[in-house]
């Protein structure tokens, strides 16, 4: 049965734990699909972890949209959120829901992402949410936001960081959001947010306390270089490996054989 934001929330009435992985292709989510991932999020993080940008603020509707496509080509079961990019919801709230409705309507998401506190969004996500679109929010460390951060630092970490951030989430919540990215800040805050909110919270370095867990997933498979992420399979070497062996036997000659060769 498909996933959507209505299991998400029934998991976490259940305390079961929810998994999410990022991913930009149709063979990726493929895999995904069939491993059993929850959701699949096509994030904006496709600036740094495909195109091999400094940051995400590049990433624009149309790259959105052609990854977007690809990776629903890809799933049957697991629930499919796409990034809205820079730019692409903090002009106007029009401009959002026609932006969003694309990555619905051309690229087949169920739901969008959006960086950002009710403060400055929460008409928006209104207007997404009457509009039929399911919005999941973003707070702690928001990329699309590096410049003002200052960095990719952990957020939350003074008192008054701490509980902005509680108040933000619980604006969000009552926003419409169906579920929320909880991103580099303390796993106790974290903890304390998931505890408060009646959606799930989703994490990427914000401990084991959320209702579930995000990864970049070239991040978990070799390319990972923070603190936050693990490397659950050395997929990079592997590959690493199959390049130079094929590289090798091209220059040897021993690759194609008479196996791999028509008669
Ligand atoms: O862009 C992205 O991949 C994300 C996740 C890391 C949460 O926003």
């Amino acid at each position: 049965m498909q996933i959507t934001t209505h299991s998400l929330k029934r998991k976490k009435e259940k305390r079961e734990k929810i998994a999410l992985l990022t991913a930009y292709d149709y063979p990726t989510a493929m895999l995904m699909d069939e491993a059993g991932i929850d959701a699949v999020l096509v994030g904006d993080s496709l600036g740094n972890a495909v195109m091999g940008l400094d940051n995400t603020l590049n990433v624009t509707m149309e790259v959105m949209l052609h990854h977007v496509k690809m990776v629903r080509a890809g799933l049957n079961r697991a629930m499919l959120i796409a990034d809205m990019p820079y730019l692409s919801y903090q002009v106007s709230r029009e401009e959002a829901i026609r932006n969003a409705g694309r990555l619905v309507m051309e690229g087949g998401a169920q739901a969008v992402k959006l960086e950002g506190s009710a403060r400055l969004f929460g008409d928006v996500i209104q207007g997404l949410v009457r509009a039929g679109i399911p919005v999941m929010g973003h707070l702690g460390l928001t990329p699309q936001y590096i410049h003002q951060l200052g960095g990719y630092k952990i957020q939350g970490r003074s008192d008054e960081q701490a509980r902005q951030l509680q108040l933000d989430a619980m604006d969000l919540q009552n926003a419409g959001c169906f579920a929320l990215v909880l991103e580099c800040i303390p796993s106790e805050l974290a903890a304390q947010i998931s505890n408060n909110l009646a959606i799930p919270t989703i994490g990427i370095g914000a401990g084991a306390g959320c209702d579930g867990q995000v990864l970049v997933w070239y991040d978990m498979v070799g390319w990972g270089r923070t603190k936050f992420t693990k490397n659950f399979k050395d997929v990079r070497s592997e590959m690493l490996e199959a390049f130079s062996t094929y590289a090798e036997e091209v220059r040897q000659g021993t690759f194609p054989s008479e196996e791999h060769s028509f008669e």
